[in-house]
């Protein structure tokens, strides 16, 4: 405030002698003292009124910068305590991305959304799949609701972490949206045998964002637990997954058109026939 003072004084007092001395040689100075004050009369009032916007643009980058660096603390726990988790986050972020890009949908939203979906598995890590040496063993009615129970928690308890580390309010968008509403696809068999109905809390996805990232789990989960696969299985089980979110209307929310799922659908098999070429489980 003190520099805008200044400022405009000097404005004030060139103008008033200018307008005296016009137009000989120290009206021409005061002239150039005019125009070069105006100049940081200019620069002073933005940076007054727009240092704080400015201020927070940058803060807001940094964080941003520190999110996407696979070193923050949320995913250096993930990698250690829940190695196959961790495997599984990097990949959705891949194959959100891959396919976003198809679709002109932001990207650098996808590549959170995709390495923080599940960290609320930090929770208790080894009740998924991902994370087990063993399959799954028998189970009684009420363990396998217990079981299912410890599964969903994985959203909320992912959304009290978010807070506690201050992740943005659409990382735990992603977290809230990524299962939907839905039931657990790992336990569907054994759930329905024993009529237990039990669902993920929702919403729905609510943006492209979260429904492109949907998709990447839900694929990623059924390829990563099938054994040999080759092309054409391949991309039947994609079509099955995303033919599955459409049928249980997890994405009539979403503002994904038939366009964008179509292109998804290449997308998403683009990008995995790389990813899992000449692994183990895929012979071309
Ligand atoms: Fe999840
Ligand atoms: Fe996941």
């Amino acid at each position: 405030m003190f520099y805008l003072i200044i400022f405009l004084g000097v404005e004030i007092f060139s103008i008033a002698l200018y307008r005296a001395f016009l137009p000989n040689f120290w009206g021409s100075v005061l002239l150039v003292i005019f125009v070069s004050s105006l100049g940081g009369l200019i620069a002073t009032l933005f940076v007054t009124y727009f240092g704080d916007f400015l201020r927070s643009v940058q803060k807001n980058n940094n964080k941003m910068l520190r999110l996407e660096n696979l070193s923050h603390p949320l995913l250096l726990k993930l990698s250690k305590n829940a190695p196959g988790t961790y495997s599984h986050s990097l990949t959705v972020a891949e194959l959100a991305i891959f396919a976003g890009k198809k679709i002109n949908i932001d990207t650098s939203y996808l590549r959170l959304g995709g390495y923080y979906h599940d960290i609320g598995k930090l929770h208790n890590p080894n009740m998924f799949l991902e994370n087990k040496m063993k399959p799954l063993k028998l189970m009684d009615k009420k363990e396998l609701v217990e079981t299912a129970k410890a599964i969903i928690a994985h959203v909320p308890e992912g959304v009290k972490l978010a807070k506690e580390y201050e992740l943005p309010g659409e990382i735990i968008e992603v977290i809230c949206q990524h299962h939907g509403n839905a039931g657990i696809d790992s336990l569907k068999t054994e759930l329905d045998k024993m009529d237990v109905r039990l669902e993920y809390p929702g919403p729905k996805p609510l943006s492209k964002e979260t429904a492109v990232i949907m998709l990447a789990d839900t694929i990623d989960a059924r390829i990563r637990g099938a054994k040999f696969q080759n092309e054409e299985s391949l991309a039947k089980t994609i079509n099955a997954e995303i033919d599955r979110k459409i049928n249980s209307e997890q994405l009539n929310l979403s503002g994904l058109k038939q366009k964008d799922i179509d292109t998804l659908r290449q997308a998403y098999l683009e990008k995995i026939q790389s990813l899992y070429h000449n692994r183990k489980f895929y012979k071309s």
